[in-house]
């Protein structure tokens, strides 16, 4: 299949291969820097090279300030929409840097100052947004923590990163509860070893927090106090190495890895990406409906939009029942959005909901351009209802915590590729994708392999892992010397398009929600009455995929299964939770296992996604699988 002659996707790429530092060194130009770099690759530094390594510059500075002055002063730089609390407020870029400067300032007050970690646990309030950007002002280093995570999960990023201060808020607010805040706040500091300076409680009027004494401090009178006394903190010059910000992102056991984000790198190719990928102009208005607890929130919530000089909308809500599967065409008819970004999961929902896409009917949506997804394979079906309901393009795109922005996808802005339902198209520049076998040698065409990247990786993707190089060298360097490992299998087509079929290793998507089995099997085996245990994500029609566990009981144990499995239940909710949406155990009386004693996780998924499998030639005992179908039937799961 030709590319449209139009597209000029295949010549700047080919040119971002050949010549990666004159492809950056130009894309750097639509930054302003307070130094720009002498070096634009340094091979040297750090474990796999630097980008802009001696560049100086500030994030808040290019988001922010650099538009007012510009004469954006008066242009809506947020748009905060909350259906469940019946909300939409306004923010034009000069209100933003007052808030921003004015929160900066009271950040420099708690002694926080440039390199310091600042953790963000808050809902989707535009005082969160304020936050990341007041830390990139600073010079501080945010990390924000999802809302929808137990504490114990909270105090291992906390321990992990030792936050001088945490923003938190005193509730979050779901379509069918609030959910208090607080008391999962103080828990995970009374968990962690590591204890924050203080901590800056936003009160919500859904649910009100007692503070601590000595601890907690009240954030509207500290903000009034310092509007009070025209307090305000300017950009501080950072290294465009410096980290903006940690996000920490599920890794193969329950300790989460810490993604380092680097200032300069990120501004360079999120701006980039804007035009090129999305299509979009400085002064249009864009959407992502994620939160910004995840990736995809940060760079395109946050950063990447108001770097552009767009407005940002920041959507307190969800696709479906606030109030019903048109509140997406909603905002978008609303607010005169001409692009949205969101997950296929999301999709899934509003189809379920609304399959012939009447609501839609409801809405103008002339200025909508075009819809990007991302977060986990988009099924052809779900594309193919989204561009025939919406009969516009429905843009797949992959990416991953660590790269920061997408690794592929299809470049509008350079003049669409067609799309192939199923590939999220192509690589984007910088981004030297191969398929591999175990031995890292190339495999031809329409072959499934390990996906890898050429190293350096481009501008914004992770440096390495918050403090622990060794870790990131492990993890995603040593298998394939030379290449990143994504630990993503698929393959590329004889266009090059790529399709990404699956993970490599025991990582699981829920709802567009990454998740570590091995995180949900230490939960399990914690279980007092457990003896071992197995967690495999299997098919699920709107989450894409569910974790379901199965577990074997210690000897002795005489209490009832079902029991159990509640405790179970409850228990991951506790340690991980609500976000793991784990709800299915099934209690068996032996784990399928090869000889040498590996347990066949990739059986038992096959087994309960009723998918064709092989009797495993290593196993031990055939029989335990027909006992994993039976336990599985009990559950009415799949086979
Ligand atoms: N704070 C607290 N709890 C949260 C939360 C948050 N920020 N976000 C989700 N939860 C809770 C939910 O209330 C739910 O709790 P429950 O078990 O009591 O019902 C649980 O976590 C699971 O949430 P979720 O997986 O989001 O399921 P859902 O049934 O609430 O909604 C969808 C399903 C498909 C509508 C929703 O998952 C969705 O919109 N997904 C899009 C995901 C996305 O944007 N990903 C970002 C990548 S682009
Ligand atoms: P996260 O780090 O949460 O963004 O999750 C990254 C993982 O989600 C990837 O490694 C993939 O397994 C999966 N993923 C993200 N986007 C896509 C996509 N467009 N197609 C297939 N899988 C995807």
């Amino acid at each position: 299949m030709d590319a449209p002659a139009a597209s000029r996707y295949h010549e700047l790429y080919a040119r971002s291969l050949r010549d990666p530092q004159g492809f950056w060194a130009e894309a750097a130009q639509d930054i302003e820097w307070y130094q720009p770099a002498k070096t634009v690759f340094d091979g040297g530094a750090g474990v796999y090279g630097r980008w802009f390594a001696d560049a100086v510059c500030n994030t808040c500075y290019n988001a922010i300030d650099r538009h007012v002055a510009a004469g954006r002063a008066n242009q809506t730089a947020l748009i905060y929409d909350s259906p469940v609390t019946n909300t939409v407020r306004s923010y034009t870029y000069n209100d933003a840097l007052a808030e921003i400067a004015t929160l900066a300032a009271v950040l420099e007050d708690f002694g926080v100052t440039k390199s310091d970690r600042v953790i963000i646990y808050m809902p989707m309030v535009p005082e969160a947004v304020f936050a990341m950007l007041a830390c990139a002002r600073i010079g501080a280093v945010h990390s924000v923590v999802f809302g929808g995570f137990a504490a114990k999960e909270l105090a291992t990023r906390i321990d992990d990163c030792k936050p001088k201060l945490i923003l938190s808020a005193s509730c979050g607010v779901e379509p069918a509860r609030t959910v208090p805040y607080k008391p999962l706040l103080d828990q995970a500091i009374e968990l962690a070893t590591h204890k924050p300076d203080a901590c800056m409680i936003l009160q919500r009027p859904q649910v009100e927090a007692p503070l601590i004494a000595g601890r907690d401090h009240d954030w509207a009178t500290l903000r009034d106090t310092a509007l009070r006394e025209r307090k305000s903190a300017p950009c501080v010059p950072v290294l465009a190495t410096d980290p903006l910000y940690i996000l920490y992102t599920s890794g193969t056991t329950g300790i989460p890895k810490g993604v380092v984000r680097d200032n300069g790198g990120h501004m360079v190719a999120l701006k980039w990406s804007m035009k090129n990928l999305y299509d979009v102009s400085p002064g249009e208005v864009y959407w992502s409906a994620s939160d910004i607890g995840w990736v995809v929130g940060h760079s395109y919530i946050v950063y990447a939009p108001l770097l552009h000089g767009c407005t940002t909308i920041l959507y307190e809500g969800k696709p479906v029942g606030t109030p019903d599967a048109g509140a997406f065409w909603r905002v978008i008819s609303q607010h005169h959005a001409v692009s949205m970004f969101t997950a296929p999961t999301a999709f899934r929902a509003i189809k379920k909901e609304d399959p012939t896409g009447k609501l839609i009917g409801n809405y103008d949506l002339s200025k909508f351009r075009s819809l990007f997804l991302a977060g986990e394979r988009a099924d052809p079906d779900t594309v193919k209802w989204a561009e025939e309901k919406l009969r516009k393009p429905v843009i797949d795109h992959w990416w991953q915590t660590e790269t920061g922005w997408c690794i592929v996808g299809n470049p509008v802005g350079l003049g669409m590729l067609p799309v192939k339902r199923g590939s999220p198209t192509v690589p984007m520049p910088g981004y030297d994708v191969r398929i591999v076998d175990e031995a890292n040698n190339e495999l031809p065409a329409n072959t499934m392999g390990s996906i890898v990247i050429k190293l350096p990786l481009p501008p914004a993707a992770l440096p390495t892992l918050y403090e622990n190089d060794d870790r990131f060298k492990e993890s995603y360097l040593t298998e394939f010397p030379g290449y990143y490992k994504t630990a993503d299998a698929g393959f590329k087509d004889d266009d090059g398009y790529v399709s990404i079929m699956g993970r490599t290793d025991d990582i699981i998507n829920v709802a567009g929600h990454r998740l570590s089995t091995g995180g949900m099997e230490e939960v399990l085996s914690g279980h007092k009455d457990v003896a071992e245990c197995a967690v495999v994500g299997i098919k699920d029609e709107l989450k894409g995929e569910v974790p379901c566990g199965f577990v074997v009981l210690k000897t002795g144990v005489n209490r009832p299964a079902d029991e159990i499995e509640k405790e179970i239940v409850a228990l991951v909710r506790e340690k991980i939770g609500p976000v793991a949406a784990f709800k299915l155990v099934v209690t068996v009386a032996r784990l399928p296992k090869t000889r040498s004693g590996k347990i066949l996780r990739g059986t038992i998924k096959k087994i309960a996604d009723g998918d064709a499998w092989d009797m495993p030639a290593t196993i031990d005992d055939p029989a335990v699988l027909d006992e994993i179908k039976a336990g599985l039937k009990g559950k009415g799961v799949g086979v």
